[in-house]
């Protein structure tokens, strides 16, 4: 959602704060803006619409400073109009802030601003020009100034109910930039040039390694040469430089037309990287160390719950197959968003796995918060290396997918499912897996990464596929058993990023409803690979078949026989059964990559959605 980069220092700020937002683009936005400090002078510029907009505003201003705040937006609170845009100003423009979250008593403040207006002086108005909760802080924070900025701000948020990561800057203080975070995450990386305060790490990462994350309830004092925290309290809180391995490079497309595609391609390399040196051959199970738990504890786990959202969610279905499987522990799936709202039961003997990407998905939050006050042992499967889930579980497994930018999810995915299926096998092994079926599992999973690159290869094949599908406005997906998570996964990547209405269903459960909707307007893409559930699948295709509607099938490389039930087959290499949705998700996400290009789609930052959901 939305994104701030700000910079301190001895190097010209524009130059860093444009290349920021171009950066955080992948978050989804509609507007955005910049504010620069150059001689006691602020000056700010913002448009509606792409970073080239404001860059196109830009460009015949002498905009130096070396000192400056940027933002891209999201609606939330007002529509998308440049008077909405960040920064925000307060004080007749003498005062800037860029804020990312939601002030939720941002009305009751407003009133109290305006009710205050009388007794202010002339050269401090208090005139709103936006719909927005932002600028209400802006005079909130105005209010309270009386020529130190953080107090200001800490006094001003102590009045404050909701969230934010902000960052805020004052004509008469020029090297200085205040950061705040509560709910909204922000990161402050430091080089031999001076600060930067970002949203996430994306935007730093071309300039240094070296970081800080901001806790909730931080104020951060941040000049070209020194960074101060405090408590909301105004007590100094000693912090610690941490070191994230990402690179820039990896943050770019590298000659791929889109985002989506380069990180469909990264999945071999990436896979290798959420595996290596996690699994013992000689004893055939995995060791992951971060779950902080003894042997024994992890013996006494006797439920699994996994809380997540979108595709997180259907990585964790196959984490749920594969407990059940390998560990034999009764295993649940729940969107965050209804965990965080129902009475779940749960005791200390419950592990919930938290699973997220970004790691700062904020129904997921709520539900770890929820599931750890009621004692629940709580950990992260996430991405983003400290992230507000991954700093506030106890333990966890990084998933090392590298940066992803593309709102459409997949390598994540891909990792997830990796570490979970470890998991399991951990799990397992503890318990009543024997080390032969433990051996074969790692023995599987390492030749994983050699059949994705393979199965990368029918990228051309799965584009003419798409192209003839590419008329059609709905589309059904069936899988069976672990297929099944895989069906909803490639439903969820064509609605994304195509827009065309799909659905997806456990090929038994047609019957119950769904085959009523089946006409020759309405494609089925079924999974259909050589597993335990393979004869049930094929019945569930002919019914589909019998009815005249038009097929797509996945079939393991040999069953010449589907080309009997289908008009368009797609051959991948077989896999150990529980590992097949590492290998059958790659043709659904490249087909719903190549429809979403047919179309015309906005490959990688699809109309309404963000990267990462931050509010409810
Ligand atoms: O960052 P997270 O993994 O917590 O995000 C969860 C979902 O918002 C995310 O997977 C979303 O469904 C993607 N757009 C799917 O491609």
């Amino acid at each position: 959602m939305c994104g701030i980069i700000a910079y301190t220092g001895i190097g010209p700020a524009l130059p860093i704060l444009i290349r920021g937002l171009r950066r955080l683009e992948y978050r989804g936005y509609d507007s955005a803006g910049v504010a620069l400090l150059d001689n006691g002078l602020l000056t700010r510029i913002r448009a509606v619409g792409k970073i080239d907009v404001l860059s196109e505003k830009i460009k015949d201003q002498e905009l130096l400073g070396t000192t400056g705040i940027a933002h891209t937006r999201w609606a939330t609170h007002g529509g998308v109009t440049e008077e909405n845009a960040h920064p925000h100003t307060a004080l007749g423009g003498k005062l800037m802030i860029v804020h990312n979250g939601i002030i939720e008593n941002y009305r009751e403040l407003k009133e109290s601003l305006l009710s205050d207006v009388q007794s202010l002086p002339p050269e401090e108005p208090v005139d709103f020009k936006s719909q927005t909760d932002t600028e209400v802080l802006a005079h909130l924070i105005a209010k309270h100034y009386q020529g130190d900025l953080r107090r200001a701000v800490e006094t001003a948020l102590s009045h404050v109910r909701g969230t934010y990561g902000l960052v805020v800057m004052h004509a008469d203080h020029p090297d200085i930039l205040v950061a705040a975070r509560m709910g909204s995450p922000l990161v402050i990386g430091m080089d031999s040039t001076g600060h930067y305060i970002a949203s996430d790490a994306t935007p730093i990462l071309a300039y240094t390694n070296k970081v800080m994350f901001l806790d909730d309830g931080e104020v951060a004092e941040v000049t070209s040469t020194s960074v101060k925290t405090y408590n909301l309290h105004d007590e100094y809180v000693e912090k610690h430089l941490e070191h994230i391995d990402w690179d820039e490079k990896q943050a770019e497309r590298q000659g791929f037309s889109h985002f989506m595609l380069k990180e469909i391609f990264d999945q071999p390399t990436v896979f290798q990287d959420a595996i290596r040196g996690r699994y013992n051959i000689a004893e055939g199970t995995a060791q992951l160390g971060g779950i902080n738990l003894t042997d024994n504890q992890m013996r006494e786990i006797n439920r699994v719950i996994f809380i997540a959202c979108g595709t997180a969610s259907h990585a964790a279905m196959i984490g749920k197959y594969a407990f059940e499987r390998l560990a034999g522990i009764p295993a649940e799936v729940e969107v965050a968003s209804e965990f965080r709202y129902r009475d779940p039961v749960i005791d200390t003997h419950t592990l919930v796995f938290a699973i997220s990407q970004s790691g700062e998905t904020a129904d997921t939050i709520a539900a770890v918060r929820e599931a750890k006050r009621r004692g629940a042992v709580v950990r992260g499967i996430v991405n983003a290396v400290g992230s507000t889930i991954a700093r506030e579980t106890d333990g966890g497994t990084y998933i090392h997918a590298g940066p992803e930018l593309a709102v459409a999810s997949t390598k994540a995915y891909t990792n997830m499912v990796a570490v979970l299926l470890l998991y399991a096998l951990q799990f397992g092994r503890l318990r009543r897996l024997s080390l032969a079926t433990g051996t074969r599992v790692v023995d599987a999973l390492r030749e994983v990464a050699e059949k994705m690159k393979q199965t990368l290869q029918l990228s051309e094949e799965i584009k003419k596929i798409a192209q003839k599908y590419s008329g059609y406005r709905d589309m059904m997906f069936l899988g069976r058993g672990i297929n099944f998570p895989v069906a909803l996964e490639g439903s969820l990547k064509l609605k994304e990023t195509s827009y065309i209405h799909s659905e997806a269903y456990p090929g038994g459960e047609m019957k119950h409803g769904a085959l009523a909707l089946l006409s020759p307007d309405f494609p089925v893409f079924g999974i259909m690979t050589k597993n335990q559930l393979y004869e049930k699948m094929r019945s569930n295709i002919e019914e589909v078949r019998a009815r005249g509607v038009n097929v797509i099938l996945l079939a393991t490389e040999g069953d010449s026989s589907a080309q009997e039930l289908a008009d368009d087959v797609i051959y991948v290499p077989e896999t150990m059964e529980l590992l097949e949705p590492l290998i059958n998700t790659i043709p659904l996400q490249l087909f719903a990559y190549h429809m979403a290009v047919i179309l015309g789609r906005d490959v990688d930052r699809p109309r309404n959605l963000a990267k990462s959901v931050t509010v409810e």
